[in-house]
């Protein structure tokens, strides 16, 4: 394909990924995709590995796992593939496959549909930007477990910080960045404890909750970019945390 038809064929997607597509060419999505690659802190290598990337929507993270030599990726997803809540669809991760030469393969499954017999095992699993948008999120850890047979990689938002027991916010409405697809923020003691009652032996929190400098710029960025109410951005961030079976 050639870069103009590339770039006529990425104008026309709605994308949440800021995939590099080569010729120049970083596809327009609304999220810092690299930026939040330097934060999950992923093995330098994966030669020979097995990845599964749950709730891939664009790819950027299997087609980094790709990059790092993974023998096999495989990208799930049901949501925003099938177009839901206008979130945009799969022809973004289509052409994104085929403009880089990926062998990544695609199933479109939920997230409680995951089991060994549906989808195998895999010997590093993604699990990035999905826990909070789980109704049942014990479960889903529980299901996203079941595939692990080395290490979980997961990033999250995480709400009550303050509070020193393992809890969780769970979101009635569109309380969270005015999205109702957001059910959870569990605090980062909550995510380490469902990880342990899901069977991992080992945690790591890789990369930790930002100064409170940051949080505070970040809020009335958003309150200004999109009106997003500021208390509540400040009672949130994220976290990614490593698990090992
Ligand atoms: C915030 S995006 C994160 C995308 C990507 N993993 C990342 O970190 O940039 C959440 C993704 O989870 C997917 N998702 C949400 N609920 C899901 C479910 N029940 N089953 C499968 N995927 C789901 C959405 O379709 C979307 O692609």
């Amino acid at each position: 394909m050639i870069p103009a038809e590339i770039s006529a064929r990425v104008a026309e997607i709605k994308w949440h990924h800021s995939i590099d597509l080569g010729h120049g060419i970083i596809t327009p999505g609304q999220d810092n995709s690299p930026r939040k690659l330097s934060r999950l802190k992923l093995p330098g290598s994966l030669s020979g590995k097995t990845v599964l990337d749950v709730g891939a929507w664009d790819g950027f993270f299997s087609f980094e796992a790709e990059r790092r030599g993974a023998e096999r990726v495989l990208a799930t997803d049901s949501y925003s593939w099938n177009g839901s809540h206008d979130w945009g669809d799969k022809r973004g991760f289509n052409l994104a496959r085929e403009v880089l030469n990926s062998k990544v393969e695609d199933r479109d499954i939920d997230v409680l549909e995951l089991s060994p017999e549906r989808v195998g095992v895999f010997d590093v699993v993604f699990f990035l930007g999905v826990l909070y948008h789980m109704k049942h999120p014990m479960l889903a850890v529980e299901r996203v477990a079941s595939i692990t047979r080395e290490m979980l990689i997961l990033e999250t938002v995480v709400d009550l910080l303050w509070c020193r027991r393992p809890a969780m916010a769970f979101y009635v409405g569109d309380e969270l960045g005015r999205d109702i697809t957001n059910w959870c923020g569990p605090n980062p003691g909550a995510v380490l404890g469902m990880l342990k009652v899901a069977g991992f032996k080992r945690m790591e929190i890789v990369s930790g909750l930002r100064p409170f400098w940051f949080r505070i710029a970040r809020a009335a960025w958003w309150k200004r970019k999109r009106g997003f109410g500021f208390r509540s951005l400040m009672r949130t961030d994220r976290i990614v945390v490593h698990a090992w079976k």
